[in-house]
């Protein structure tokens, strides 16, 4: 089974090629530089670049693989949730493939693509589904931030996500009052790296709260009065790699214990990650830490696949074949809303 699988759902466009649920390619355009200047994902620029990198990106993944659209048995694309122009682009293209392939059609739920993302590049996932079942799995990105069960391959419910900003728009928020350019994660995570977490102690909001939900928005505005009641704070290199690490400290803390929390309340076997937030260096650190002491298995996203790819959604769409689901018809509208649910 040839799968080709398309990506377009906010600002990264990504073609990918499946045998049998193994990668063989996945093409990954990023329009971070695009929008840096705005500050956030513009919508209407976000699909106008979508339709110009489409092609190139799809010949790209189409020569690594060294396969060619006539060879393919199904195609795959993301339906929602996201920017409703973006998401039109990959899916329309995608249908408009399979359509004149007399192929089948899959649309990917977006969210239900992260949760497999962490198992592509072990062993094949049938193989690896005593570790899978059952996973909770957190999903953190700069949109999203969620806790999931996952009971069983395509038997999911959510637990919980955010109830203000996603985890990765707080590392963002935090990094622009701290002066770091857009998306300040990365830059954020540097820099804590050569800091001290425990200089500043930053508040965890709703961590020892019994719900599997999260709460960023007040972690960020603790942020502005430490740095409007520390003048100087920005402009000492040692305050400011600690005042960054405090921060990491604080976001990572709270995702880590709330998944432990919710994976042992569970019974879960295996917790998983994925999301861009997963790039974190202190969360990664944190979860591997945590999994060892309680006797987890941890399954992290490779950090390639941890942004938006089309692997993850060519992944979705394999098990969706393998279990023999009802493929999509050649005109499923996007769904920009779509919120993950039980599949079956
Ligand atoms: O999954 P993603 O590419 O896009 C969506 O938001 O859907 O995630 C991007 C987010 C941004 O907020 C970015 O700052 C954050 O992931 N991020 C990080 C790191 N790498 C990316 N946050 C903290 N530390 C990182 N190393
Ligand atoms: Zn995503």
């Amino acid at each position: 089974m040839l799968l080709l699988a398309i990506e377009t759902s906010c600002d990264e466009t990504s073609v990918a090629l499946l045998r049998g649920g193994c990668v063989l390619a996945n093409a990954v355009s990023s329009q971070v530089k695009l929008h840096e200047e705005y500050g956030g994902v513009v919508p209407e620029l976000a699909s106008r670049e979508h339709l110009c990198n489409l092609m190139p990106v799809a010949r790209e993944a189409l020569g690594q693989a060294g396969v060619a659209t006539g060879d393919l048995d199904a195609v795959a694309a993301t339906r929602g949730p996201g920017l409703p122009g973006a998401l039109l682009v990959g899916l329309r293209a995608a249908q408009g493939l399979a359509f004149a392939l007399a192929k089948p059609f899959v649309g990917v739920h977006h969210h239900e693509a992260h949760l497999y993302s962490p198992w592509i590049g072990g062993e094949p996932l049938s193989l690896a589904l005593d570790d899978f079942q059952p996973n909770v799995s957190l999903i953190v990105s700069g949109g999203h931030t969620m806790l999931v069960h996952v009971a069983a391959p395509l038997e999911h419910r959510v637990l919980g996500g955010t109830v203000d900003d996603a985890a990765g728009e707080c590392f963002d928020k935090a990094a622009k009052l701290i002066g770091l350019p857009y998306p300040g994660g990365p830059e954020l995570d540097r820099l804590a790296a050569e800091g001290d977490g425990t200089a500043h102690h930053f508040p965890r909001p709703m961590m020892r709260d019994d719900s599997h939900d999260f709460s960023f928005s007040g972690l960020k505005t603790s942020v502005r009065y430490f740095i409007r009641d520390n003048p100087g704070v920005l402009e000492d290199g040692r305050r400011l790699r600690d005042l960054c690490a405090g921060v990491q400290a604080a976001i990572v803390e709270v995702l880590v214990s709330k998944t432990v929390r919710a994976a042992k309340k569970l019974g879960a076997k295996c917790i998983t990650a994925s999301g861009g937030v997963t790039c974190n260096s202190g969360l990664r650190t944190a979860l591997g830490a945590a999994c060892e002491r309680d006797g987890f298995t941890l399954r992290l996203a490779n950090p390639t696949l941890c942004t938006d790819n089309a692997a993850m959604v060519g992944m979705a769409a394999h098990m969706q074949l393998a279990e023999g689901c009802n493929t999509s018809s050649f005109d499923a509208e996007i769904a920009p809303g779509w919120k993950l649910e039980k599949q079956n």
